[in-house]
């Protein structure tokens, strides 16, 4: 029941309708007692930084962030996270005395998701495909939790160039080789050496027969597969990961932990295994209705 106490959080985004932040959010506030709605907002790109001195004259407790205002949302903080200073991008507002200050729970929910299915990342060899906003939180992770190598795989190479630049001088080595996507076949061929993670749209649905690599053999370099698309529930280069022998997963359990770590955060607590669980399962129900 809402009432004079209850606190308020939400997501802006724009297009916002297929968020499953609120099912997420509103069963962890649920299941864990807590006086709290989240509501989602749909900000105009014009209006995002009166969105968030108001939200923040209004008492809102923490926000989300998504597409497409995740930097641009950064202009607008009282302070940002180290972490989410250096990756450029901000999912996460939390209040403060002074204003919002912003965090990035991308990169964190990946590693908590990576960690719960036992991938390592320290003197691993990873291949990522796509150098987009997601890219960047993945890359930044990679070489902070100290991954040997990675190949940063993109269609265009200047912008794979951009980015490997910018994360190596960040780590003051040359840990990330970018290369152009059709040039695949330069990474050296070891079966089953690589972790690969997936960070474009290609394959989303509805264009779920769309894959970022056609060459079925080539996926035997892969140990570990991991595409951080969740719709569908098994993209083709998960399909293509598994039938040359690779453990595929999907990004899900990512999208959770962003959100579970943005809820730690807003209320200061920690969320049970138990409360977790039956989060992602309202997300997996919301997803499959
Ligand atoms: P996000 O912020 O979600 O990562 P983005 O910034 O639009 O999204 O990045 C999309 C990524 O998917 C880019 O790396 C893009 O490649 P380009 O830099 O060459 O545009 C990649 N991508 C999108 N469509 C693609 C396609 N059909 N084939 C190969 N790569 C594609």
């Amino acid at each position: 029941m809402v009432d004079g106490r209850t606190r308020v959080c939400g997501i802006l985004a724009n297009p916002v309708e297929h968020t499953l932040s609120p099912v997420l959010h509103n069963t962890l506030a649920q299941e864990l007692g807590h006086s709290l709605i989240y509501v989602p907002f749909k900000p105009e790109k014009a209006g995002l930084d009166i969105a968030v001195k108001g939200a923040f004259a209004l008492n809102i407790l923490g926000l989300n962030v998504s597409v497409p205002y995740k930097q641009e949302v950064m202009k607008s903080l009282a302070a940002v996270d180290s972490d989410a200073e250096q990756i450029g991008a901000v999912n996460t507002l939390v209040r403060t005395e002074s204003g919002y200050k912003g965090y990035n729970t991308d990169y964190l929910g990946l590693w908590r998701a990576l960690q719960e299915e036992g991938i390592r990342l320290d003197g691993q060899e990873v291949i990522v495909f796509g150098a987009g906003g997601a890219a960047k939180a993945v890359v930044y992770l990679c070489c902070k939790k100290g991954a040997k190598r990675v190949y940063l795989l993109n269609r265009t190479l200047e912008r794979a160039q951009g980015l490997a630049e910018e994360i190596n001088q960040k780590f003051l080595k040359s840990c990330v080789c970018a290369l152009p996507l059709a040039d695949y076949r330069e990474i050296p061929y070891k079966k089953c050496g690589y972790l690969a993670i997936q960070t474009s749209s290609v394959g989303m649905y509805p264009n779920t027969e769309q894959v970022i690599l056609e060459d079925a053999e080539w996926y035997s370099c892969f140990h570990t597969a991991f595409d951080l698309i969740y719709t569908p529930e098994k993209t083709k280069f998960m399909r293509l990961a598994k039938a040359a022998g690779a453990k595929a997963y999907h990004g899900l359990k990512m999208l959770l932990y962003q959100g579970v770590i943005a809820y730690e955060l807003w209320n200061t607590c920690t969320v049970s295994q138990e409360v977790i669980e039956k989060g992602y399962r309202v997300m997996e129900r919301k997803l499959h209705v």
